[in-house]
């Protein structure tokens, strides 16, 4: 039997309310709207069946639903969950080895070279069970959410070979189906040349077009399909095919693009309609140019700029130049061991420039945009998903990105319930 239960929660004593969208209409902002983020002060949130029902100033004679479960948000500031557009969570194991190889002086990409990177995540994923990398992705699903994230987009990459690959994206398959938070899952066959297909390039992305691509689409494990194309990676012309091939399987381009070089990496996103190319530490005017004459989302990851010691993509100049810009974590074992969203918040106000306002479009509506949620996520919107960051009583918005790697995040409500571990 099915009880239609309605629940009604009522949340009030807020500071500010922050991320107001009224016209559901927007669904990303770009250039000088990415420093509007409506507010209202001494607020209230009125959560029906998980949905946003109302929002305004709470009034001493305003009427609490009878039966409602009321929040006290206690003086904290409540904003729209973050949306992680980025991440690569299913993963076997950390990779501290090279975190000291890199102190010792060795670069990211000599350490790729020499096999290590992600053919070292390769070859660990390849010796675990799916149950076991289940168990592990959970965790970090679990973590995440309570850091604030409302929505994320997960990767495969890990596999490289067909059986690995889909093994990856059968526990992405289990997480969305445990999951209260929207999750979209991109294949990243094209992540790297495994080394038994170093002589034989070929051979790997005939595999990836012939083998995996039919495989993924026939179990409909994919939302997306992403392809590294950078130095020592992908190049344009293979990205182009793939993206050609995973078109016919209905499955959008998200590409890694322009992390390590000018490599037109944003050029062929945009000639795919690209929903985002993702990093861009090397984007110049060519790169901006290109980008204002598509629809393509940029990405900025500075988690990975922070932790690689590479430049930081320009999103100053981006939003400047009247592109939107999105900002994820890009959580994974290699560039990015961590998938708190408040500190890329952080990074993108201390390093790429941006105001607190714009560093919160961009992890909100912006990044709701970069995986096709802007209808149902990414702002306080009437008749969105009710998923909402309570702060702790922190002074204002600024402090957020100011108080760098301070958890700000007191509660997390998802469907309007308060956020507590996916078991
Ligand atoms: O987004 N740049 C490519 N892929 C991942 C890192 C992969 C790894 O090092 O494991 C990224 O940074
Ligand atoms: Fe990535």
């Amino acid at each position: 039997m099915i009880y239609h239960t309605m629940k009604t929660v009522f949340i009030h004593n807020i500071q500010t309310l922050y991320g107001i969208i009224d016209n559901r209409n927007v669904i990303k902002k770009s250039g000088s709207e990415m420093s509007e983020l409506l507010s209202i002060n001494n607020a209230f949130i009125l959560i029906e069946n998980g949905i946003i029902a109302s929002y305004g100033m709470f009034t001493s004679n305003a009427q609490i639903p009878l039966g409602a479960e009321v929040i006290d948000a206690q003086g904290g500031l409540v904003l729209p969950t973050f949306v992680d557009s980025h991440t690569h969570i299913v993963f076997a194991k950390s990779r501290e080895e090279e975190f000291e190889m890199r102190i010792k002086g060795k670069s990211y990409e000599e350490i790729a070279a020499a096999g290590g990177g992600i053919l070292n995540s390769a070859r660990k994923l390849q010796n675990m069970s799916e149950d076991e990398l289940y168990e592990s992705a959970l965790k970090r699903l679990n973590e995440v959410i309570a850091f604030g994230t409302g929505a994320i987009e997960i990767k495969s990459g890990y596999g490289l070979t067909v059986d690995d690959e889909l093994k990856m994206l059968r526990v992405v398959k289990r997480l969305k189906a445990v999951s209260p938070i929207p999750i979209k899952a991109t294949f990243l066959g094209a992540h790297a040349i495994p080394a038994e297909y170093k002589q034989n390039r070929r051979g790997y992305i005939d595999l990836v077009i012939n083998e995996m691509l039919p495989k993924v689409a026939a179990e409909d494990l994919a939302d997306y399909c992403d392809v590294f194309c950078d130095q020592g990676f992908f190049t344009v012309e293979e990205t182009d095919e793939i993206l050609t091939a995973a078109k016919t399987y209905n499955l959008k381009a998200k590409i890694h693009g322009n992390e390590l070089g000018y490599t037109g990496g944003v050029q062929v996103a945009v000639k795919h309609d690209a929903l985002s190319v993702d990093h861009l530490e090397y984007t110049g005017d060519e790169e901006i140019t290109s980008l204002l004459s598509g629809n393509t989302m940029p990405v900025g990851l500075p988690h990975c700029s922070f932790f690689l010691g590479i430049p930081y993509a320009p999103g100053r100049k981006m939003i400047d130049a009247g592109l939107p810009f999105c900002l994820a974590s890009d959580y994974n074992p290699g560039s990015s061991p961590n998938g708190r969203m408040s500190f890329v918040v952080a990074l993108a106000c201390i390093q790429m420039k941006l105001t607190p306002e714009e560093a919160i479009n961009a992890t909100t509506i912006n990044g709701a945009a970069a995986i096709e949620l802007s209808s149902t996520h990414g702002s306080i919107t009437i008749g969105k998903q009710a998923n909402l960051i309570i702060t702790k009583p922190i002074p204002t918005l600024a402090y957020i990105p100011y108080a760098f790697g301070v958890d700000p995040v007191a509660k997390v409500l998802i469907n309007g319930n308060i956020f507590t571990d996916i078991q």
